[in-house]
């Protein structure tokens, strides 16, 4: 490789580190993701500038166009709802991608870069395996699987089968196409057999651990074609993807064994709750807000089912108007993906200086005058503090009831992701405002342009 091709690779490698530090804040997000695009560009150019043969520079041009297409396609179709689905069929093609490459270089290889292809092989197909079934199971194009733990026992034994043939093709140390096939073929039967028993709402956990098996695949791959920049790359992606499964599984309060191996947080658990609910009209509640100093909205879900982040913004930029105080409350598991709720405000153009986040919200719940919770639940139940029996016992939440009074935004007293009452609806300070949430927001901006 050239000293050139090395500067320029150097060059992207440093614009993805610098780029993935800048996603780590909203008001950043946008350039970190610029520039991490521009590092890509890099990347692709100087790979294409260091080929020797030109019909294969034609070939990759190509295949980069159609990847490039079918990006852009599905990035601009794509409704945030969907957008776990995208990243398990991105994440899976990266790791089946990665297997590919390291099948084609592994007769080339000697020594250790012999048995990092055949550990690329596995762990590149296992992520391809169970990103393919995560995607069928979150577009919902299957629904209940029955004889879970025998699955996952074959999953295990298929994958104890992969390593013990890798490690004999490693020993034996000649390289064969069907072995390549039939290694990547039982690593890749193995992660889909050992994802189709998880929930789909597990998914996500599950999709950012295949994310990070896919990254140090790549990492693998890099040592394989003696390829710095795949190595960072895939290094990147590696480690952030272990770090975010981790935050996700603490802020779930959910282990990555229990998410991995089952016992799905829904279901039983958790005391029913007692009493009335007091349900209240879009007029009274715009009252409520238009009188009060300051106001916190706390997003979730059902938000982002609605789509109804637009109205939100309409709601508080009039209650700003009127001299109320408004900021953001934001889990960080609300929602349905990382950052969901962020994702979507930020599509609404909401400040950034509004979202605050868990840690940094709660202590105001006592000062606040109205909570507007919006399609959130599990995030608010405040058994998960006083409920010893609750599956939610111990997940921290935003301590909304501690308010003065606080309004509910949701079609039913049907529950969240976690399957179980929320006693906050029974609190005499909470009111419920049923409706789908963008109805019910629409209704509010009415109410409160009809008061101005
Ligand atoms: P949930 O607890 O799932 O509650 C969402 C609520 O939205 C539901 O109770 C539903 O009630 C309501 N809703 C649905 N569609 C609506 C609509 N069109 N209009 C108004 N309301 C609507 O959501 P959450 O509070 O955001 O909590 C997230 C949960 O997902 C947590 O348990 C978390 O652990 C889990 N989870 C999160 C992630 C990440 S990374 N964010 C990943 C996996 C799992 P109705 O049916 O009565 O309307």
């Amino acid at each position: 490789m050239t000293v050139t091709a090395q500067i320029l690779y150097m060059a992207s490698a440093t614009a993805f580190v610098l780029g993935v530090r800048l996603m780590g804040s909203p008001a950043t997000a946008r350039r970190g993701n610029r520039l991490l695009a521009i590092g890509m560009i890099v990347a692709l150019g100087t790979t294409v500038m260091v080929i020797p043969s030109f019909s294969h520079v034609i070939a990759v041009l190509g295949v980069v166009a159609l990847g490039t297409i079918a990006g852009v396609w599905s990035a601009l179709r794509v409704r945030m709802t969907a957008m776990p689905q995208m990243v398990a069929l991105f994440n899976g093609l990266g790791g089946g991608a990665a297997a590919l490459v390291a099948a084609g270089g592994w007769p080339a290889t000697s020594g250790s870069a012999g048995w990092l292809a055949l550990l690329t092989m596995i762990l590149g197909s296992l992520s391809f395996g169970g990103s393919a079934v995560a995607l069928i199971k979150l577009q919902e194009w299957m629904r209940g699987v029955f004889w879970g733990m025998a699955l996952r026992v074959v999953g295990i034994l298929a994958i104890l089968a992969a390593v013990a043939l890798a490690v004999f093709l490693g020993a034996v140390g000649t390289a064969h196409l069907s072995a390549a096939i039939l290694l990547m073929v039982m690593s890749a039967l193995s992660g889909a057999l050992l994802t189709l028993p998880i929930g789909g709402a597990d998914m996500p956990v599950v999709i950012s651990l295949l994310n990070a098996l896919t990254g140090l695949s790549a990492a693998a791959t890099g040592f394989v074609l003696g390829n710095q920049l795949l190595i960072i790359a895939g290094t990147l992606v590696g480690a952030s993807g272990t770090i975010l499964t981790q935050q996700m599984s603490r802020a779930m309060h959910r282990s990555l064994g229990t998410v991995i191996w089952g016992n799905k947080i829904h279901a039983q658990g958790g005391e029913a709750s007692e009493g009335s609910v007091q349900p209240i009209t879009a007029d009274d509640v715009a009252m409520l807000l238009r009188y009060a100093k300051k106001v916190v909205v706390v997003p979730g879900y059902g938000l982002a089912v609605a789509r109804a982040q637009l109205e939100v913004k309409q709601v508080t930029d009039l209650l700003q108007e009127f001299g109320v105080e408004v900021l953001f409350g934001i889990h960080p598991v609300a929602g349905r993906m990382p950052g969901h709720m962020n994702v979507l405000l930020a599509e609404a153009n909401v400040s950034y200086d509004q979202l605050w986040e868990m840690e940094r919200i709660n202590p105001r719940f006592p000062k606040t005058d109205v909570v507007l919770v919006i399609g959130a639940n599990d995030v608010t139940n405040p058994a998960a503090r006083t409920q010893a029996g609750s599956p939610l016992y111990g997940m921290p939440i935003l301590n909304v009831d501690q308010a003065s009074t606080v309004v509910v935004l949701k079609r039913s007293m049907g529950k969240g992701f976690a399957g179980v009452d929320n006693p906050l609806y029974f609190d005499v300070k909470t009111r419920m405002l049923f409706g789908d949430a963008k109805h019910s927001l629409s209704a509010l901006v009415r109410e409160l342009e009809g008061i101005a």
